[in-house]
């Protein structure tokens, strides 16, 4: 395990929000070497103490009971001011920390990739066994990740670069590969002969507050699409890898996403909606709506299909939303009716359709909804009901933040669960055709009030819920 971690843009919101807290926590698990250092990089002018002291006020709460371990961290962490703009700048100020293997995270806008990646080059960071660790979004579109990628490769290979995903790093995601391949039951029927349709959704109920500058230049379908939901539909329609190295299973990933249909101009209107939050209430808090001279969307609701062998005809519904009612992660897969219907109640069509629910966030849940009968002398007639068949494991012992597990990865450099160039550049691809076809027609985004499911004209996409509507679906704070 690499014991020597660099940490670019140690000031930034992601570092303090979940990198430091999640070395806090791997720290006190005594889950990192004991000869750990750690050199924070940033543009801010700090001393060591200074920046020792900051952050120690922002991780006191991490581990309240033992505030030693968040001292014996703060000792580790030397502190480097340096703009990431300027390559020569950074290969002196770091070239110190070059005589030991080492991981450069790059917490950073990706405009500071390529920069970044050349001065710890010239440092001689990159060298021999040591690894770069990227934040997303690669890159803005195809082209740009194109060129970064091949920015990165003059640096150093690929079986050194990892690109996170942290959706990855989520217990309940590798909870859905167990799922899938380690029950036969589910093998038999992981097709368009028994699967009717996949929904992926992912609510969020916090806005953009504090990133408008990031999230004005990308929006909903390149902040959550372009990686997390992809991410989560490869690992549902991708083939049986044929074992879990890192490689077989982003050889699989990558035929999925190379397969995705592409969204025309001719077939936006129909397949896509887009949408912006405006004024409404939240969690029963009064919330502004998104304010921004960009067009961006907050809001995208997607149906794809997958044109392969496996999944001919399948739709895929991928919706996401930030100030939604809800919050929650989940995929639901819904089964295809019965061959030949035998009951009078409910008659045919009425039926609820056999569905696997796994909902990932805030809590992990998995859900079989079956049919089964209503066994009472007074009904007469054999008469079916939904039931719900609870299949979610015990509550872990301890819940991680996806990025401890990321981080102890690729320290100890294991690739599996970070995202290879070539499934990167698939997905922007599959992103592109969407962002063409709606700036070729002009296609706006919808207003919906803070605290709703989105524009009206998306409640088609929404994942099927046990019966109800949305408007009462558990937690949902209407507008
Ligand atoms: C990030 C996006 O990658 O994922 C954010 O940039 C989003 O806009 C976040 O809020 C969602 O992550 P999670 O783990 O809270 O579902």
């Amino acid at each position: 395990m690499h014991d020597t971690l660099l940490l670019f843009g140690a000031t930034g919101d992601l570092s303090q929000r979940y990198l430091f807290p999640s070395l806090v926590h791997l720290w006190r698990d005594r889950l990192l070497p004991a000869s750990l250092r750690i050199v924070a990089v940033g543009r801010q002018e700090h001393s060591d103490e200074e920046f020792r002291a900051w952050l120690r006020e922002r991780m006191a709460a991490e581990v309240a009971d033992d505030p030693g371990i968040v001292e014996e961290l703060l000792a580790r962490i030397a502190y480097v001011s340096v703009d990431l703009r300027d390559e020569a700048a950074i290969a002196a100020a770091l070239s110190a920390y070059a005589d030991r293997p080492s991981v450069s995270y790059l917490a950073t806008p990706p405009d500071l990739f390529v920069p970044c990646a050349k001065g710890l080059k010239a440092a001689g960071l990159l060298e021999g066994e040591s690894r770069l660790v990227l934040e997303k979004p690669i890159g803005r579109d195809l082209a740009s990740a194109r060129g970064i990628n091949a920015a990165l490769r003059a640096c150093l290979d690929e079986s050194r670069i990892f690109r996170i995903d942290h959706y990855l790093g989520k217990a309940a995601v590798q909870n859905l590969l167990a799922l899938r391949f380690g029950n036969t039951l589910l093998e038999a029927v992981w097709q368009h002969r028994w699967i009717e349709s996949v929904d992926i959704f992912v609510g969020e109920t916090a806005g953009v507050d504090g990133r408008e500058g990031y999230y004005a230049g990308y929006g909903a379908l390149r902040d959550m699409v372009q990686n997390h939901m992809l991410q989560l539909l490869a690992l549902i329609a991708m083939e049986p890898p044929a074992a879990l190295d890192a490689d077989s299973i982003r050889d699989e990933k990558r035929k999925v996403l190379r397969t995705l249909r592409p969204v025309t101009a001719a077939d936006a209107a129909e397949r896509t909606v887009r949408g912006r939050y405006g004024a409404g209430v939240v969690e029963g808090r009064a919330v502004k709506g998104f304010v921004h001279e960009s067009p961006v969307e907050t809001f995208v609701a997607v149906e794809t299909f997958i044109d392969n062998w496996r999944w001919a005809g399948v739709p895929f519904r991928l919706v996401t939303g930030k100030r939604l009612a809800e919050r929650a992660t989940e995929v639901v897969v819904s089964f295809r009716p019965t061959s030949h219907w035998l009951f009078e109640r409910p008659r045919r069509g009425r039926e609820r359709p056999n569905r696997l629910r796994m909902r990932l966030q805030p809590d992990e849940t998995i859900e079989l909804g079956l049919m089964g009968s209503l066994a009472a002398p007074e009904w007469g007639a054999l008469e079916l009901k939904p039931m719900s068949l609870d299949l979610s494991m015990s509550a872990s012992p301890q819940r991680r933040i996806a990025y401890e597990r990321l981080i102890v990865d690729a320290l100890r450099g294991n690739q599996t669960l970070f995202v290879r160039d070539d499934e990167v550049e698939a997905a922007w691809q599959w992103i592109d055709s969407i962002e063409n076809a709606w700036s070729e027609t002009a296609q706006p985004a919808l207003d919906y009030p803070a605290g709703s499911w989105g524009p009206a004209e998306a409640e088609r996409f929404l994942p099927p819920t046990n019966g109800g509507t949305h408007s009462n679906r558990t937690g949902g704070g209407q507008a």
